[in-house]
């Protein structure tokens, strides 16, 4: 008998990843172009390049993923392959997105399939993307572009972080690993629409739709409860009040942001750092959980959770501390109903492959996978349902 409280009966465990940070090529995507200098945008340490070759690895992928223990897997489906020119759709394409879900299936993992996650094709960028009213239709039209892939799937996740899109909306902002600026309200309307058209969609062809939120622990220090109120307004809480009338919303939690009257502080001098530089807190994913439930009212899946570092031993640690507050939300009653860890793999951090965050390496020359202990730590977990003792 486990010591902890096993988790409820059917809780998801899994991994996530994202196409652009794990297939490589993807070259009609406004990230690839924009890694190259084709199209306007804050300078990258490195381009994606081949990523970690997931577009032709994914089987052996998800097989170490389902040998472990886990029993989902989240990948995003690639608009810029799907529809690499505007109105054309590649069949080929879907059939290769269709063969991921067979295969998620036939290992026993169930597939959570995002729509969208951060890239655009290359033509919607050029035509504004997410700032053009427009915007709206082109992506419901993929969607329904898409349903062939989604066929018997139970979870889809519409747009990834579109918090984070809303702030990646201004091109001179690179991937921000420290602060956030205000969410484009404009660029927040038009995914809040997306969104609702996706849902409208997906859920017609039997999916459970949600959305997946960047949630960032904005805590107030004394005096501060307004200031971290209003500031935390457009970067999230927008976002997960908009997930109201979902099936579910997804909270992807790293790390805490204090809130002075003055606005946000960095962390305290000595304080341990991951490699994206942010702050070492496992218990954000818990303000995370707790948030979007308050806001959203509905299941929560913690659709990303994890920490870029290179000793796997810290790794462990960071996700025993995270599922310690997913504990104590459910305790407290939170409907909580997975935990999918970020990420199966080593992957590109939208502009450089040095944040680690995987359960599986890989050799840069030969993509040889190279599958770390935390991977089976989580397999563990899942089998037993339930932390060690
Ligand atoms: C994103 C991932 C990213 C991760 C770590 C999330 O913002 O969805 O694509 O790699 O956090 O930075």
């Amino acid at each position: 008998m486990p010591e902890r409280p096993a988790f409820p009966d059917g809780f998801l465990w899994g991994a996530s990843t994202a196409a652009h940070q794990v297939e490589g090529g993807n070259v009609g995507s406004d990230w690839w172009q924009r890694e190259h200098g084709h199209l306007a945008g804050a300078a990258v340490e490195e381009p994606s390049g081949d990523a970690a070759d997931s577009y032709h690895r994914y089987p052996e992928d998800m097989r170490l993923l389902a040998d472990a223990g886990l029993t989902a897997y989240r990948f995003s489906i690639e608009w810029a392959r799907i529809e690499p020119e505007r109105g054309f759709v590649s069949r080929a394409q879907l059939d290769h997105y269709r063969r991921m879900v067979d295969t998620a299936r036939d290992l026993g993992l169930e597939p959570m399939v995002t729509l969208h996650h951060f890239t655009n094709p290359a033509w919607f960028a050029r035509a504004d993307a997410w700032h053009a009213s427009s915007s709206v239709d082109a992506f419901a039209r993929y969607v329904e572009a898409a349903l062939p892939v989604l066929d018997d799937v139970d979870l889809v996740c519409t747009i990834n972080e579109p918090n984070m899109v809303s702030v990646l909306s201004d091109p001179e902002v690179g991937f921000p690993h420290a602060g956030l600026p205000p969410g484009i309200p404009r660029v927040t309307d038009h995914l809040v629409a997306a969104h609702a058209r996706a849902v409208e969609l997906v859920r017609a062809a039997g999916c459970r739709a949600g959305w997946s939120v960047a949630t960032q622990a904005y805590q107030p220090e004394p005096g501060a409860e307004e200031v971290a109120r209003a500031y935390g307004w457009s970067r999230e809480d927008v976002f997960l009040e908009a997930a109201a009338g979902d099936d579910w919303v997804g909270v992807q939690a790293y790390t805490r942001t204090r809130i002075t009257p003055e606005g946000p502080i960095p962390p305290a001098e000595g304080t341990e750092r991951t490699l994206t530089g942010w702050e070492y807190y496992p218990p954000a994913v818990g303000d995370g959980i707790r948030n979007a439930w308050e806001r959203a009212g509905v299941p929560v899946f913690v659709t990303e959770n994890g920490i870029a570092t290179g000793d796997d031993a810290r790794r462990i640690a960071y996700s025993t501390g995270a599922l310690e507050a997913v504990l104590e939300c459910l305790a407290d009653g939170v409907d909580v109903r997975g935990y999918l860890h970020w990420s199966a793999l080593d992957n590109y951090e939208w502009g450089s492959f040095r944040p680690t965050f995987g359960l599986i390496g890989w050799d840069p020359l030969s993509f040889e996978r190279l599958p770390k202990p935390s991977l089976a730590w989580l397999g563990d977990v899942a089998r037993a349902n339930a932390l060690p003792g």
